[in-house]
């Protein structure tokens, strides 16, 4: 493959592919020397017309570690404020002999539309479009759970129980979830107010219920989501303390799940809303460990996209048998 843009378009071999080569990219991250020699001379643009903290360092990191030259492009303070188009900002790009460009952008759609326009003639990869996908996300989500719950390198998620917890509306993570997850042979449970479960939900390989407290129990991950108010309508806006209440996950909650089940968080937190500070801080969750995963997972799949077909790095240094 050529692109990533959906977690929908990785088989099982794709995504167990892409998870075992993250785990000997994250062998090398325990070394005195993190860097490997595999993209030098090739060059990455890190184009965000949104906002991001944890997606936007963690591919710079993964393009650095694999030595690229990475050139990285935020919207603000760029010629897009003057009004300058996704295709001309892309011809630049191109100019500027771009190997692979890493989009995230609030247009659902726009990293589709980069990849299949003839502008550029490199990779094109989502770091999320508005509320579409964030396969890189998931990716990184499944290798944490499989490292954390299965512990087998080769393995799927054959029987987890994974819900999802929020603004599944507005939430592409939960949507590239669902499809990676599911491809993977885990169960998936989304849970959320009856507003912010999206149309069509009754097609997606999942099942939805509305109540957190009858599926706690039976979760060996729970991922929670944000409530993303900067894409709903204010008046659309849940309290805070009645949001916490019905669908926050704090200390009492996170008791009744199984003892080696694990909290999520992609990031950014609304500590106090959907999760509590002690649980966002406590051992079971996972959150921090997400960021670094990230890395390791951003380096496989630029890895995979431009280094070649091998997909063990290590083995380069094996004799041929
Ligand atoms: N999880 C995630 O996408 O975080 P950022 O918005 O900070 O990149």
């Amino acid at each position: 493959k050529r692109h990533l843009i959906s977690a929908a378009d990785l088989t099982r071999d794709d995504a167990v592919l892409i998870l075992d080569t993250a785990e000997e990219m994250a062998r090398f991250a325990d070394r005195p020397i993190k860097k490997l020699p595999t993209l030098r001379g090739r060059t990455i643009v890190n184009l965000f017309f949104e906002d991001s903290t944890r997606t936007r360092i963690s591919f710079e990191a993964a393009a650095k570690r694999l030595s690229a030259d990475v050139i990285n492009f935020s919207a603000k303070g760029s010629s897009v404020s003057k009004g300058e188009s996704l295709k001309d900002t892309a011809l630049t790009l191109e100019a500027m002999g771009a190997d692979a460009v890493v989009i995230r952008h609030g247009e659902s759609g726009a990293p589709h539309r980069l990849a299949t326009s003839g502008w550029i003639g490199g990779s094109v990869v989502n770091a999320g479009d508005g509320t579409h996908e964030h396969p890189t996300q998931a990716l990184l989500d499944a290798f944490t759970m499989r490292r954390r719950l299965v512990g087998r390198e080769g393995a799927g998620l054959d029987g987890l129980r994974v819900t999802v917890v929020g603004d599944i509306l507005h939430s592409r993570v939960a949507r590239s979830n669902v499809h990676l997850l599911s491809t993977l042979g885990a169960h998936v449970t989304l849970v959320a107010p009856p507003t912010l479960v999206p149309i069509g939900v009754e097609c997606w390989p999942c099942e939805v219920s509305y109540d957190l407290d009858a599926v706690l129990a039976k979760s060996d991950a729970v991922m929670m989501l944000r409530v993303q108010r900067e894409r709903m309508n204010a008046a659309f806006f849940p309290t805070e303390r009645e949001y916490a209440r019905r669908y926050g996950l704090d200390d009492d909650r996170m008791g009744r799940m199984p003892d080696n089940a694990i909290v999520m968080h992609p990031g950014p937190m609304n500590r106090g809303m959907e999760i509590t500070a002690q649980v966002a801080d406590s051992p079971r969750c996972a959150a921090v460990e997400q960021v670094a995963n990230g890395v390791s997972i951003r380096m496989a799949v630029m890895y995979l996209l431009l280094g070649g077909a091998e997909p063990a790095l290590s083995r380069t240094d094996e004799a041929p048998t």
